[in-house]
């Protein structure tokens, strides 16, 4: 059977999809699935905070997700380009500078090169999850992200900078859902959240309002608990299990799943 595949988009740049995709991973990993993560952004975050920077930087193309964007690469099972992580049950896909030029900023005119990612993963079996960590814009990576997945998720920092831009976000999942009518928008996320602050306080009211149901109950709020977790290569729920961090990451792999089970439900009604 596919595996359940969700993507983590936002053009907005340090709004904590890497962080999001990292910190789930391990959530649903110590729930007993088993996670495959697709690391679609050329900075590689995701695979540096498993591999550290130096592995990640000298990995050949070939080893990485551009080998799906490069006809010069003889891609022998797809179960070579998803390594295992040193989590168990968390496998991952990983990338560098290597992606930079398959990110184009015009995917729609890409042709075939717009499925790679869905082909590949149609290819793949043994996992229930798949995450893809996008880059901080919309084109060719998250483009491939939205074609080969079920559901996006949109973290939202609740400031100014952070809740600019979402329309365009909206209207690359509406085009997106053109081409995948699979793809549903499974809900917004408030991250990096500081309940001190009165401005996130009137942000997050003020994303609600805009948003409503779509909207997820979870916020992930900012804490130094994600930072040190990732600085010791785990996710926050195998590092710091009875942390805050962790219960709340664990919370939204959760209602993640709800509204999933409550998607498929509506969609069989229908
Ligand atoms: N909830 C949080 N609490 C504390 N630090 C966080 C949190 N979320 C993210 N960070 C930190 O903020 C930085 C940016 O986060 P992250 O890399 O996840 O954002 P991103 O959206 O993936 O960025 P980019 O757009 O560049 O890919 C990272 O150093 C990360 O560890
Ligand atoms: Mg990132």
């Amino acid at each position: 059977m596919r595996a359940t595949t969700i993507c983590l988009i936002n053009q907005k740049g340090g709004c904590g999809k890497s962080s999001t995709c990292f910190h789930l991973a391990g959530s649903y990993a110590r729930k007993g699935r088993s996670v495959l993560l697709i690391d679609a952004d050329p900075q590689g975050s995701l695979s540096q905070g498993f591999f550290g920077s130096a592995v990640t930087e000298n990995l050949p193309a070939s080893e990485t997700l551009a080998a799906l964007f490069d006809d010069d690469f003889f891609l022998g099972s797809p179960e070579t380009l998803a390594v295992p992580t040193h989590i168990d049950r968390v496998s991952i896909v990983r990338a560098n500078q290597t992606l930079a030029r398959h990110n184009t900023p015009t995917p729609e005119l890409a042709g075939l090169t717009q499925y790679a990612l869905r082909e590949f993963l149609e290819s793949l079996t043994g996992y229930d999850l798949v995450l893809i960590d996008c880059p901080p814009n919309l084109y060719q990576c998250s483009w491939n992200a939205m074609l080969a997945a079920d559901f996006v998720v949109i973290p939202v920092p609740p400031e100014d900078f952070g809740t600019q831009g979402l329309r365009v976000v909206h209207q690359a999942v509406v085009n997106a859902h053109r081409l995948n009518p699979e793809l549903d928008l499974l809900g917004h996320v408030v991250t990096r959240y500081d309940a001190r602050l009165l401005v996130h306080q009137s942000y997050e009211k003020k994303l609600r309002g805009l948003y409503g149901e779509t909207m997820l109950d979870t916020v992930i709020p900012e804490a130094s608990a994600f930072k040190v977790s990732l600085a010791c290569r785990q996710p926050v729920s195998c590092y710091s299990p009875a942390s805050k961090a962790a219960a709340l990451t664990d919370r939204l792999a959760d209602e993640l799943m709800e509204r999933i089970g409550r998607q498929a439900g509506q969609q069989n009604v229908a």
